[in-house]
């Protein structure tokens, strides 16, 4: 059987991770500044990881969500107090699409209506409504158009009173920081005026963190660098650090009923031992605090890089923006000096988004192989 042929591949095969680095098969060495999507949060095989995996499949991997977890109840407890979201209930899903998904449905069920506000350049997921508030007509297919969804511009609240107006809206949808569109973001002054036309409009204010939480934007969730209080929180990639897991935080507003959200394999007990293992690690190693050190040093390292036209983004979730298209400059890291960095729907801007125990040292090796790039 042939594999469904969707990805362009680049012709490397890693076989083996540790920290920020992977191996492919013939041993050469990577230096992994992309995180496989943004997904390797506490470094690749954490010791600890991998032991509480392990540990966990000795005794029970899986079972259904008709039995009690206490997993999810630690696991729970622990995000919710790294996070400072202890007022959020949790539901847990398998992926970034699935808690979108799952987000859109509560405001849907919560209002009774079906229209979303979402914004250019956004990206929120491949399913049903999660690819309809997806700024990008090529990935929905005629059965994901019948959504009601309505696209506007970051930073022009005028514009989103004037939709929430009109009475019909459930949802607005937006990303803390953008990630495929390419690391831009709203105002502090709009997220607080989003909140405030969601909260006098009865619409529900969703923020997606699937990239920018989990601490990569230097704070818990991006959304806490502008003071306010979404109504539904959702999360994925860094949660697992590679095994898939999904979550919807949600807030009182929304009151839970048996039945009106569901999975298989949310949750399950692999699942929440890779998240528990993850939580432990941020705080046990002060990952936070390593983000924002090693940001501070990135953005003074790339000044030396003249054709830099900006650095955009916070924390380790950035873009390095030029006023040429990046492509070949990706191939010739890759290939040349060993080291991953991604791209965006900007072709002008390389995508940055290290485990978050990326060291001063791996920026030095990446702004020197980038110089060597740029004046071949
Ligand atoms: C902001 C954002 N939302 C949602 C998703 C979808 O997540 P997943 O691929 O896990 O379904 C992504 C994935 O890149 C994302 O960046």
């Amino acid at each position: 059987m042939n594999l469904f042929n969707v990805y362009p591949l680049y012709n490397v095969t890693p076989v083996k991770a540790k920290g920020c680095y992977v191996w492919d098969e013939k041993g050469t060495k990577y230096l992994d500044l992309y995180g496989g999507h943004g997904v390797i949060s506490i470094g690749h095989t954490h010791p600890d990881y991998v032991t509480k995996i392990k540990e966990q499949l000795d005794h029970i991997g899986f079972y259904s969500n008709s039995i009690q977890n206490p997993l999810q109840v630690e696991f729970a407890n622990k995000l919710g107090k790294l996070s400072g979201c202890e007022d959020y209930n949790l539901f847990l899903c398998n992926s970034g699409a699935e808690a979108n998904e799952n987000a859109l449905k509560l405001a849907s069920f919560k209002t009774g209506k079906k229209r979303v506000i979402s914004f250019e350049k956004a990206f929120h997921g491949r399913t049903s409504a999660a690819v309809a508030v997806t700024d990008n007509i090529n990935i929905n297919a005629p059965i994901n158009l019948q959504q009601e969804v309505t696209f506007l511009p970051l930073n022009q609240i005028d514009l989103v009173e004037r939709e929430l107006n009109k009475g019909d809206v459930c949802a607005v949808i937006i990303e803390g920081i953008q990630g495929v569109g390419g690391l831009d973001e709203g105002s502090t002054q709009f997220f607080q005026d989003l909140q405030k036309a969601c909260n006098k409009n009865g619409v529900i204010f969703i923020l997606d963190e699937i990239q920018s939480g989990y601490g990569r934007s230097g704070k818990f969730f991006a959304f806490q660098h502008h003071d306010i209080h979404p109504d539904i929180i959702t999360t994925a990639k860094g949660m697992g650090n590679g095994f898939p897991i999904g979550g919807v935080l949600i807030s009182d507003k929304i009151e839970a009923k048996f039945g009106m959200l569901g999975t298989t394999f949310g949750g399950n007990h692999l699942a929440c031992a890779a998240a528990i293992a993850v939580l432990d690690v941020v705080e046990k190693e002060k990952l936070m605090d390593n983000i924002n050190v090693v940001s501070s040093y990135f953005l003074e390292r790339i000044k030396e890089i003249s054709q830099v036209k900006k650095v955009k983004g916070r924390g380790l979730m950035l873009g390095v923006e030029f006023e040429f298209e990046v492509v070949e400059i990706r191939k010739k890291l890759i290939f040349d000096h060993h080291i991953f960095t991604g791209g965006a729907a900007n072709k002008n801007l390389l995508r940055i988004l290290p485990p978050l125990s990326v060291k001063k040292s791996q920026i030095d090796e990446f702004v020197n192989a980038l110089k060597e790039v740029l004046n071949d």
